[in-house]
């Protein structure tokens, strides 16, 4: 069974990044055109430039006028939109809720929930625009599963995750909302977690040790199930916030 994206186009926020690289590269070999977005203009571009068909646009996706002139640029550019990856997003550094200031608190809420929300509201028309198509976002599963040390982050994933599901019901049939939930990843996300390219080696250890695949979630991964998310064959599939966390959840 081939997933085909062939002459649909495909916006990804947060393209330059881990998840978003791999998931526009993902796209693009099924065929898609891509909007590739960042706040990295360097990132997004070199990503756009190695891709058959491609535009990198940047964007502050906390910003309102920069998502809607995101979702305009794709319009501009390809004639319309037919999947929208939410992916951009970050994690504060780790520590104890009692500990963060009141400033990290409301980056966190504008650049994982209140970025989501933009994502959807601007995708929502222009997906209709094109008769129908499908958003993804980008959730985690340290929403069910949270661990010490990431309350705040762990919560606007649950707030994701909760937008996923009740956009996904506001929106049927002609849309489509669904969430992929992933598990840790070594990507750009660690470094902002810890300060450190890699995940120091006891906090490896540990989070590896309460994920039953013993191992840590590939960027791959996480395109594979977007893909698949966005594709024709999950037609009957809404609200889904489908974990790959290699098991994590069930432990
Ligand atoms: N890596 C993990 O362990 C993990 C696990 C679960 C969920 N996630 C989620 O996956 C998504 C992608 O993360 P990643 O692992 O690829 O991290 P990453 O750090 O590699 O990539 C994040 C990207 O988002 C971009 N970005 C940051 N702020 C932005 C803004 N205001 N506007 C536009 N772009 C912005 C960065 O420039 C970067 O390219 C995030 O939503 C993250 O919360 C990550």
């Amino acid at each position: 069974m081939e997933l085909s994206f062939k002459d649909k186009t495909v916006v990804v926020t947060g393209a330059a990044g881990g998840f978003g690289s791999s998931i526009a590269r993902t796209f693009a070999a099924a065929g898609a055109h891509l909007v590739v977005s960042d706040i990295d203009t360097d990132g997004a571009g070199k990503l756009a430039a190695a891709l058959p068909s491609a535009i990198a646009v940047t964007t502050d996706v906390t910003d309102p006028d920069a998502v809607r002139d995101l979702v305009d640029a794709a319009e501009l550019a390809y004639g319309g939109i037919d999947v929208m990856v939410n992916n951009a997003g970050v994690p504060h550094r780790k520590g104890a809720l009692v500990d963060l200031d009141v400033g990290t608190v409301d980056w966190q809420l504008a650049v994982n929930i209140r970025s989501v929300f933009l994502g959807c509201k601007y995708a929502v028309p222009a997906l209709r625009r094109r008769g129908g198509g499908v958003i993804v976002n980008i959730a985690s599963v340290a929403a069910k599963r949270p661990r010490p040390g990431l309350t705040v982050y762990n919560a606007t994933k649950g707030a994701v995750i909760t937008m996923t599901r009740g956009l996904a019901g506001e929106v049927a049939p002609d849309i489509r909302v669904n969430a992929v939930n992933p598990v840790v990843s070594e990507t750009g996300f660690v470094k902002s977690l810890t300060g450190s390219d890699v995940l120091p080696g006891d906090l490896r250890k540990d989070w590896v040790s309460g994920i039953p695949m013993a191992r840590t979630a590939s960027p791959q991964d996480v395109a594979n199930s977007t893909l698949y998310l966005a594709s024709d064959q999950a037609g009957f599939l809404t609200g889904v916030c489908l974990d790959v966390d290699g098991g994590r959840s069930i432990q």
